[in-house]
């Protein structure tokens, strides 16, 4: 790692513009990814946070041990998966491919589909920081070969499909297609924390068709509802933990409020309105795309520089936008109007403070097609969430504090 900077990521995995089928069987899918660049980084709190969750990171999740007080009476026929939390920019989990059990750290992602991994084959070097899987060290691997292609803004990451078995919790997917990568360009991913991503998207928007973990979880039955939830947490400690199949009524207070999917194939509600301190931006055929694998808030960048101006919010070096720490109490709430409910959040959970810096999490984002904002875990930290695949809708609730 540099010594005085360390590049820090926070990737937008949402945004999924598929275009038709691409060429020889390979298809694109276009992912925007953001870096973001923060400075005092070689601080030794930091440093050893970061060496606290490395190893934490290798270790194998004990599934039992990490559900923070969680009890089996709570959980109704859910399997629950624990999180591990980089510095609440970058949540990922622990699942193993093969016999003997390869393990890998994923993020969760509900803003795409496909689920690949380092390869053994793969010379990137961000292939040589992370975990690769060896298909020749597994007796339950079966060749396919098909090529795959994933398009992001720094670059395609590619390589070629296998299958395998994957546990994930106590959940075992015996014979799922993924994608092992061959080629994973630039440092952006030499320095994420995590080997791969499993995406919790839907088939349709599925690169190559590939059926993901989740869906074939439903169309095995191995769930007892076609459901998975997350709680996002706030801390290392308090990592959070998604339930694939149930709910935890321990993750959250109050009542869940379910929303239908705006858009088919996307975990997308609509987006009825904003409201920032007493202004309300009233929107038109505005979806919100609620996004496990993204950090920030992405937002039209019209409505993202209009708001870091009113927040004081000014560029820095890095790219991002800093305030000063001293006026984050007095900054307005912003809410989103979902399903005719208002989700707000305080201007402390809207500024990140990351060392010495408060940093706006108001990102430019401009969909290509469909207009739409994208909630990552600054949003999913406040409020529960429940992905209803059987019936095409999100449930959000307050998030319980662990
Ligand atoms: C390879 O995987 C794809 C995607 O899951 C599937 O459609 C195709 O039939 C597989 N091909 C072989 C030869 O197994």
């Amino acid at each position: 790692m540099p010594s005085s900077v360390s590049l820090f990521l926070a990737f937008f995995l949402g945004a999924v513009a598929q275009s038709a089928n691409g060429y020889g069987g390979v298809q694109r899918l276009k992912l925007q990814k953001m870096p973001m660049v923060l400075d005092d980084m070689a601080n030794d709190e930091f440093r050893s946070q970061a060496r606290e969750q490395v190893s934490l990171h290798e270790a194998p999740v004990d599934v039992e041990g990490c559900g923070l007080g969680m009890t089996s009476e709570r959980i109704q026929g859910g399997h629950p998966v624990p999180l591990i939390n980089f510095l609440n920019s970058q949540y990922f989990t622990e699942v193993s491919l093969g016999t003997p059990k390869q393990y890998f750290n994923v993020v969760l992602d509900t803003g795409s589909s496909n689920f690949w991994v380092p390869s053994t084959s793969c010379n990137s070097i961000a292939c040589y920081l992370h975990k690769k899987y060896d298909s020749t060290a597994s007796s339950t691997f079966k060749k396919n070969g098909s090529e795959f292609e994933i398009y992001y803004d720094s670059g395609a990451i590619s390589g070629i499909i296998s299958q395998d078995v994957l546990s994930i919790g106590d959940l075992t997917i015996n014979s799922q297609d993924f994608g092992e990568a061959l080629v994973e360009p630039g440092l952006g991913w030499a320095f994420s924390k995590f080997d791969g991503i499993l995406g919790l998207g839907f088939d349709t928007t599925s690169v190559n068709n590939i059926v993901p973990p989740f869906i074939n979880m439903v169309e095995r039955g191995l769930l007892d509802e076609p459901i998975f939830s997350f709680r996002v947490g706030s801390s290392e400690e308090d990592a959070g933990e998604a339930v694939f199949g149930g709910i935890d009524k321990g993750h959250y207070k109050g009542e869940i409020h379910y929303v239908p999917i705006r858009r088919s194939g996307h975990w997308e509600v609509g987006l009825d309105s904003v409201r920032f301190g007493d202004d309300v931006l009233e929107l038109e055929n505005t979806g919100a795309v609620i996004d496990t694998g993204y950090s920030l808030l992405g937002i039209p960048s019209d409505v993202a520089e209009l708001i870091n101006a009113q927040i004081g919010a000014q560029p820095s070096w890095t790219g991002q936008y800093t305030v000063e720490c001293d006026t984050v109490p007095s900054l307005p709430d912003i809410a989103f109007t979902l399903g005719g409910r208002e989700y707000s959040l305080t201007s402390e959970d809207y500024i990140l403070r990351v060392q010495q810096q408060c940093i706006s999490s108001f990102q430019s984002f401009d969909s290509e097609v469909e207009q739409f904002w994208v909630l990552g875990s600054v949003f999913l930290r406040k409020y529960f969430t429940v992905f209803d695949y059987g019936a095409g809708q999100i449930g959000f609730a307050i998030a319980a504090q662990a």
